[in-house]
Parts: C-alpha cells; structure tokens; sequence
C-alpha cells in the first residue's frame, strides 16, 4: 500500500474560508470577535507559534493582540493582565502560550483564564465539560485531528485508536474526543511495555510523543491511518514531525505530514474557538 499524504494546506484553507465568511457575517452586525495571546520570555520556538496565530486572526478577520511580558515577570503581574482581559469586551479569547518561565505556576495561570474564554480548553471546567460530554470549548490540536478525520471520510466509529502520548494538551484530551466519535481507545506513554505490540493493533495511530521520527512501519499495521502530532527538530535541524513518514508510507494508507498539516490544523481551530467564544457572548464592540 502506498499512503496518502494527507494535504494539510487544502483542508486548512476550506475551513479557514468558512471562518471567514462566518466573521464577516457577524461583522455585518457590527461584531467582531477578538483573541488575546500572551507571550511570556523569549522562547523562539513559542515566539514563532504566537506570530502565526496573530497571522491566521488576521487573515479571517478576528481581531488580535498580543502581549510579550518579560522572562522576569511575577506571577501576580501576569494574573493582573489576564484578570483585565477577562473583563475585556473586545477580547473572547485568551491563550497563554506554554511553556511558562519556572517561577510561574501553570496550573494558577490556567485556572485564572475565564471559563468562557479558555480558548485551549485547559482550564479544568472545560477539561471536564469534555470528559462529560458537555458542549463547550474543544482542545485545538485534538479537535483538529477529529476534523481531518472528518474532511476526508475516515471512519472512526468502531475502530481501535492508539494514542502515543498522555499529556493534557493532546495526549489525554485526544483520546477522549476519539473515544466520543465511538473509537475504541488506547493510551501508550513512556512506561508502557511492548510499544510495537499495541500500535500494530492501531486502525487509527496518533503519535503525539515528542521523539522525531520514532515510529517506523514495524510500528504500524498495514492500511493504519498515522496522525503526527510531533513538532521536532531533526540531526540537521529541520522540522520534522514523530513519524518517520518515508519509513511508514508503505505501510499506513494515510499519513500527515510535518510540517503543514496537525499544526495549520491547529491554529485554525483556535480560529473556529474565538469565533464560538464570541458567538457565546452577548457583548461586542464594533468592528470599526
Ligand atoms: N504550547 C504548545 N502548544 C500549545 C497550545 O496548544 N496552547 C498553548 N497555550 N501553548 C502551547
């Protein structure tokens, strides 16, 4: 079998199209919805992740702004800016990019972000919100997986998922939101034995581990759809995702590559995660 490499870039712009016509709809209202992103310390990694979504807000049309803090910053003066955002009508959104300097608490820093503008869905009303099944806010990356299951037809109802990967921004939220589509589910991490054995049971693969190109095709049943999540960098430095995809292509039936596909995907739901945050809201400024 030859994979599908599955084109990123396509399903991104559709969905992106969609967002925009939605934003202008409301801006024919005299609306418009608004994100916050707050940056704090110079990583470059996560200073290049927040120019990207100020990018995608601008080209749909969502307001956007972005607040770089000093690596020095206290805890109290970050917890004082969320808490004006949290009151702020212009903003429906607020993301605070992790990872966050040592002296900061993240668990503080989440749980101070309004429930109603927790557009990652980490703070943990809305984590269980998801684990209930409750409608609300969905974790972009995961979500975004769903969707390019969903733009492409894969069935997921029935099937055996496996999961690589049991953090709270993918790993865990992931197999909830596979497990709501009816998969059945399997969560592998760094203890797990016998990797090999149970991602070669996998119909659905996602790889969210954080090792580059550490699944190869004995990892992978033949016909498997393989989702990378990875973001890493390779001995030559270049981005490359978990999944050594000349390795698995072979093998899998369809594959996404790294970069230009999980990560567009991404953004593009913190896009559709504004837009629903503001549609939630009763309070506007106008788009003037
Ligand atoms: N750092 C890496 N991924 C993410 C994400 O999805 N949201 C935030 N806020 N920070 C991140």
């Amino acid at each position: 079998m030859t994979a599908q490499i599955i084109n990123g870039k396509e399903l991104v712009q559709s969905i992106r199209e969609e967002i925009k016509q939605d934003v202008q709809s409301m801006a024919n209202q005299g609306k418009q919805p608004g994100l916050a992103v707050v940056l704090v310390g110079d990583d470059p990694a996560s200073a290049v992740y927040v120019r990207n979504k100020a990018k995608a807000c601008e080209e749909v049309g969502i307001y956007s702004e972005v607040h770089k803090l000093p690596a020095e910053t206290s805890e109290s003066e970050l917890l004082t800016m969320i808490g004006q955002l949290n009151k702020d009508d212009r903003i429906h959104g607020i993301l605070v990019q992790l990872p966050l300097p040592k002296h900061i608490h993240e668990e503080t820093v989440i749980d101070s972000i309004s429930v109603h503008k927790d557009v990652d869905c980490f703070h943990p009303v809305n984590v269980g919100n998801l684990m209930v099944g409750k409608d609300g806010l969905l974790p972009c990356t995961p979500s975004g997986v769903i969707q390019i299951l969903k733009r492409l037809e894969i069935p997921v109802a029935g099937k055996h998922a496996v999961v690589i990967g049991r953090s709270n921004i993918v790993g865990k939220p992931m197999a909830m939101l596979l497990l709501r589509e009816n998969a059945t589910v399997t969560v592998c991490h760094s203890r797990t034995k016998d990797l090999t054995e149970i991602t070669k049971q996998a119909d659905i693969l996602v790889a969210a581990i954080g090792r580059a190109k550490m699944i190869k095709k004995e990892h992978v049943k033949d016909g498997a759809v393989v989702i990378d999540v990875g973001m890493n960098r390779d001995e030559a430095g270049k981005l490359c995702g978990d999944v050594d995809l000349e390795d698995v292509r072979d093998t899998a039936s369809y594959v996404t590559p790294v970069p230009g596909c999980v990560g567009p995907m991404t953004i593009t739901m913190l896009l559709q995660n504004t837009l629903q945050a503001a549609r939630q809201t009763g309070s506007y400024v106008s788009a003037e």
